[in-house]
């Protein structure tokens, strides 16, 4: 494992939560999210330094996952606002969010079964330019729009070494190509921020070693990214930062190494991760197995309260 020296913004700020970063592209206030009795979200204060990657971790139910719902339009918070890149998102529905320049992947892959590799590509950028270009006046400007999103939705392929199966249906792709089809479908935004759920989980170490490398180099592409992770070898390897979750609260940020030492996230986190005997790959399978065809933009964003539930 190698560890890069952490940028110089992270070892001269405060190590503690809600701590202001130079250059925020995300700031959260007051975000709070309820179901029945239990505050999922509780979130003070939160800045995303841009173009660094940001780990966000804290054990199963701390409410990483419902904190992307919301900060993505997927979900909606009973109090709290948050600007991205100086634009105010609060309550902005999940495909307009995209749209914005800020996209997730899911804990879940969500990739169509049904579809080709090709054809979820494109329904990652489509939507957002169907829209604006679905006036019949302008149809001769869309099939060029077309035509310029196929050639970008080959290019990811080639750089996630998924051109082999373009044509295949997605269904028909292993659990790990399938995480690779979801990162580079987000990518089809063109985002600004790109907010990864689990990105690791359950795929074999090799592809690990690629999926860290595609995730450095959005870094180095100058895009901002934060992302969910269990495996601590990970978060060390290749983020700037982390902020750690507990009980919806933010309990502490820091560059990793501080974070690792941190008494409190030992005991809020560490503590009982490595008590369950786990090492990676721990995350539950969340409440967002609900959004199923969300993340392409073909459904209805969940409604508050929580009304799908089982
Ligand atoms: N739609 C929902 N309805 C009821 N409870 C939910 C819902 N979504 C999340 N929760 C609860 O909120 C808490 C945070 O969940 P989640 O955000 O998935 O945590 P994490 O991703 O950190 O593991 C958990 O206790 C979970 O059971
Ligand atoms: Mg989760």
């Amino acid at each position: 494992m190698t560890v890069d020296a952490p940028p110089s913004w992270a070892t001269t700020i405060p190590h503690e939560p809600g701590v202001a970063k130079p250059d925020p592209i995300l700031v959260v206030d007051g975000v709070n999210r309820r179901f029945g009795g239990l505050l999922a979200v509780d979130v003070g204060h939160l800045e995303v330094q841009r173009g660094a990657i940001t780990a966000l971790i804290g054990p199963n139910g701390a409410g990483k996952t419902t904190l992307f719902n919301l900060l993505t339009g997927f979900d909606n918070p009973d109090s709290g606002s948050w600007r991205f890149a100086e634009r105010d998102l609060s309550g902005v529905p999940a495909h307009r969010v995209a749209h914005h320049g800020m996209v997730r992947t899911f804990q879940l892959t969500k990739s169509l079964a049904l579809l080709t590799v090709m054809e979820n590509m494109k329904l990652g950028a489509t939507r957002q330019r169907g829209e604006r270009f679905w006036g019949a006046l302008l149809r001769p400007l869309w099939r060029g729009q077309e035509k310029e999103i196929e050639e970008r939705a080959d290019a990811l392929l080639e750089r996630f070494k998924l051109s082999h199966v373009r044509d295949e249906f997605a269904g028909a792709l292993s659990g790990g190509q399938r995480k690779l089809l979801e990162m580079a479908r987000a990518l089809m935004v063109q985002p600004e921020l790109v907010m990864l759920d689990e990105p690791m989980a359950g795929v074999n170490p090799a592809l690990k070693q690629s999926l860290l490398s595609h995730v450095k180099q959005l870094r180095t592409e100058g895009m901002t990214v934060l992302f969910v992770e269990h495996d601590m070898d990970v978060v060390y390897d290749i983020s700037d930062w982390v902020v750690v979750l507990a009980q919806g609260r933010v309990i502490a940020e820091g560059p990793p190494a501080a974070i690792g030492a941190n008494p409190k996230v030992i005991d809020a986190y560490l503590g009982t991760h490595f008590a369950e005997g786990g090492g990676e790959a721990l995350g539950e399978l969340g409440p967002d197995e609900r959004l199923e065809v969300d993340q392409v933009g073909l459904g209805e964003p969940l409604t508050p309260g929580g009304a799908a539930d089982a």
